[in-house]
């Protein structure tokens, strides 16, 4: 799961304004159910040989290259490709000047198998202490069949740090040409990085979890993620346990494929992770590791560590906890994780907590469930501004709650909602989308989303911190 969420110190006047904001509308004015009927491109997968899937020309052509953030504070990149017959270079040149690359970090190569399939070479390199708001450009690959790409980092870590962040889920683009409208729609709305909410290449939907799918879909998304950061947090999809297949090893391909900066926040695991940018702090949890408490990587380190606490912070998680999604699919399966989790979230004073797995769109108002526990009978979220016994009854403590898993999956979207639309909806739509949220200072932000194939801007949020 992937987090937003502005906590203690110098955003909360930002998140407090937001809440001011949104409470407005509060519990008062109803929810709104769209009817809006898209026009259904079918949900299957583009052919292969669409040029989208294009294998680069040359022997050993680094292919899937993709970057993400390699520390905690922004000053480092990891820069990721594959090649295929053999290792190739492991070197990565960079410099601020184009095409003058002075500076060289060498990269990490590894490679699996997955029942019948070989992985190629995959190759990750950590290139740090960068400028702050800079343009680097790279090279890799060797002799004449060499690539380049550039990325611009964000600005310093400062709570008046403007940034555009996309955000992404469910994103099966091995896949269908909705995924190809949202990567399109998404690389002209200006996002500067991508708060990606789990479920990639859909492998595990082909026979014997194809390996392949796994390399056409980084060669799908290249066209993005090689020019700017894409924050990965894990969905269902990643699991491919396959136990049968003599593949017991859950994550196999994701954690091979996808590194993450998961030790500058001290985590013991890749898919537990806390990054600074600009003025987001950003908490990336995994809906399907271990996360009760005495768990190593779960609530324990969550709680407890000072990477994930008193800080600015958006956070990322794969499935939507239960409360705040109101579609049939999916419903409760997130209630586990809503349980250990909310309460943190409150006491933290997350803003913004995203997920996706649900093939729809949904926001919720400021609300909390905090109060519920079984023998009380209170199980029913509450808007912000209502007192309660379990927390000050401050109107800014509650979070927003968004699904947004709506990049374009394999099966289709999920279309049935539950009727009433429960009273902390704020709105839903089963159509395929994107978001933004950009951050303008410590106390103002917009969020919006966008259906995909008429382009209109259905709903954009001012959020008051
Ligand atoms: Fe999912």
């Amino acid at each position: 799961m992937l987090k937003l969420t502005n906590g203690h110190g110098s955003m909360f006047p930002l998140l407090l304004s937001c809440l001011c904001f949104l409470n407005s509308f509060g519990f008062v004015v109803c929810g709104f159910t769209s009817s809006f009927i898209r026009t259904q491109w079918p949900a299957k997968d583009i052919p292969l040989d669409n040029e989208v899937f294009a294998v680069p020309k040359g022997y050993n052509a680094p292919q899937q290259v993709h970057i993400t953030q390699g520390d905690y504070d922004g000053k480092a990149v990891i820069i990721s490709w594959i090649t295929f017959e053999e290792p190739g270079s492991n070197k990565v040149l960079y410099s601020s000047v184009e095409h003058q690359y002075g500076h060289t970090a060498e990269a990490k190569v590894l490679n699996y198998t997955y029942f019948n399939y070989k992985s190629g070479y995959i190759h990750h390199c950590l290139v740090d202490g960068l400028e702050y708001n800079a343009k680097y450009y790279y090279k890799i690959g060797l002799g004449d069949i060499t690539r380049e790409f550039w990325f611009q980092t964000p600005p310093k870590v400062d709570p008046d740090s403007s940034y555009k962040f996309g955000i992404i889920g469910n994103y099966y683009p091995s896949s269908t040409f909705n995924s190809l409208s949202t990567l399109d729609h998404h690389m002209k709305s200006g996002g500067q990085a991508v708060l990606y909410v789990g479920d990639l290449s859909y492998a595990d939907r082909y026979q014997n979890n194809d390996g392949t799918r796994w390399d056409s879909w980084g060669r799908f998304v290249e066209r993005s993620v090689a020019f700017q950061a894409w924050i990965w947090s894990a969905g269902n999809h990643e699991i491919e346990y396959r136990p049968d297949l003599g593949e017991p090893t859950p994550f196999k391909a994701y954690l091979h494929r996808y590194a993450t900066p998961y030790m500058a926040s001290k985590s013991s695991s890749p898919m537990w992770y806390a990054i600074r940018r600009a003025s987001a702090h950003i908490i990336v949890l995994s809906s399907y590791s271990p996360f009760v408490k005495y768990t190593p990587s779960g609530y324990g380190y969550v709680a407890n560590s000072s990477e994930w606490i008193g800080r600015d912070t958006l956070a990322d998680c794969h499935h939507a906890f239960s409360d705040y999604n109101s579609n049939e699919a999916h419903y409760m399966e997130g209630e586990s994780m809503r349980a250990v989790f909310e309460k943190w979230f409150v006491r933290q004073r997350v803003d913004l907590v995203f997920a996706g797995h649900v093939h729809a769109y949904e926001r919720s108002y400021l609300v909390s469930n905090v109060n519920y526990n079984i023998t009380n009978g209170d199980s029913f979220p509450v808007p912000n501004n209502l007192e309660n016994s379990f927390i000050s009854p401050h109107i800014s403590e509650y979070p927003v709650y968004i699904t947004v898993g709506d990049g374009g999956n394999q099966e289709g979207l999920a279309g049935r909602f539950l009727s009433p639309q429960p009273e902390y909806s704020a709105f839903r739509e089963a159509s395929y989308g994107h978001s933004t949220l950009e951050l303008k200072n410590r106390t103002h932000a917009f969020y919006q989303w966008n259906r995909n194939d008429d382009g209109v801007l259905v709903q954009q949020t001012l959020l008051c911190f």
